[in-house]
């Protein structure tokens, strides 16, 4: 009776142990064969802008992560910086990146959106702020695929400031064409481990203490070489749903490093209050209302032909 009670304790033992074994096995595998490699998405475009690179090369692309319901955003902008402009005699084009709703009537409303302004690239993600990278990789899927020759492309948000003028002009005077990256650079961040964060990151999405230096994602810029290389080598990069620290992570193993575009800064992640002479030598500032940003706008473009008090 003893020896049964014996043998059946032992059974039990082992099979917990195997099944121990493989459920320790199970969780393993993910981190072995790294499931969190970015998959580049092969589905077609659902919209494309009305923009023919080939006959008429911009010299410089904005691209534009706006959410669906961000109408009002994205007709200010159209209708200060966003305008079509000959700067320098030097083409801007400016264009926004959209992803998919589940509501059918906002779908219907950027669908005909699209058709009147034609400058929407949109495929099929869901459009929530953790699927940026998505948003940001598609952006650099089409200069890649529709408009590779653009000299320069700048990626920003609906709530910036961007004086295009002043950009332009730095461009030029920087004298860069191949593998230049430049923005508001963060050469020594690290991932935050507070859940609460927004910009949280678990050790298993990302298990390293440094990030390696990128712009952060309010406004960057890069020459239109940049983009074939970063979509070419981003399914070889660990997947992650910050977007700037994954373009960093791209421009790491393409051994591209940021570089400052001005010895004074010019790129505001933290904004910046307005003053026109301010402004006119900044690139881009953030957290700006649609109406705030005809009223700069406004001031900048009747400005431009003044003088600025030397500082
Ligand atoms: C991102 O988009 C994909 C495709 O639509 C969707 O399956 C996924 O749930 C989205 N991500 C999040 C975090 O919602
Ligand atoms: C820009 O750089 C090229 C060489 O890379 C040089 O030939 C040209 O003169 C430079 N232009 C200016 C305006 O500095």
């Amino acid at each position: 009776m003893a020896n049964v009670k014996m043998m059946l304790l032992c059974l039990s033992l082992v099979v917990l142990g195997a099944l121990c074994l493989y459920l320790s096995m199970y969780t393993l595998i993910p981190f072995k064969e790294g499931p969190f490699v970015f998959k580049r998405r092969q589905e077609n475009f659902l919209q494309l802008p009305d923009v023919d690179c080939g006959q008429n090369p911009p010299f410089l692309v904005l691209l534009v992560t706006s959410s669906q319901e961000q109408t009002v955003a994205r007709t200010v902008i159209r209708n200060t910086w966003g305008q079509e402009k000959i700067v320098k005699g030097k083409r801007i084009k400016t264009l926004f990146l959209l992803g998919t709703t589940t509501s059918k009537a906002t779908s219907k409303a950027v669908a005909h959106e699209g058709r009147q302004y034609r400058d929407i690239i949109q495929k099929d993600f869901l459009d929530v702020y953790f699927n940026l990278t998505l948003k940001t990789m598609m952006g650099i899927e089409w200069i890649h695929r529709f408009c590779p020759q653009a000299a320069f492309v700048m990626k920003t948000d609906s709530d910036m400031f961007i004086n295009i003028y002043y950009l332009t002009e730095l461009l030029l005077k920087k004298n860069r064409t191949t593998r230049f990256f430049t923005g508001f650079l963060k050469m020594h961040d690290y991932p935050i481990r507070m859940k609460q964060s927004k910009w949280f990151v678990s050790k298993y999405e990302y298990p390293w203490d440094r990030y390696p230096p990128f712009c952060s994602g309010t406004a960057y810029v890069f020459s239109g070489d940049v983009a074939r290389q970063v979509y070419e080598v981003s399914e070889t990069v660990p997947f992650l749903k910050l977007e700037d620290v994954f373009v960093g992570l791209c421009l790491a193993k393409l051994k591209i490093k940021p570089e400052e575009l001005h010895s004074e800064q010019t790129f505001f992640p933290g904004g910046l209050s307005f003053s026109t002479c301010r402004f006119r030598k900044i690139v881009a500032s953030h957290f700006v209302k649609p109406n705030d940003m005809l009223i700069y706008w406004h001031a900048l473009e009747s400005s431009l032909g003044e003088e600025c008090p030397a500082v």
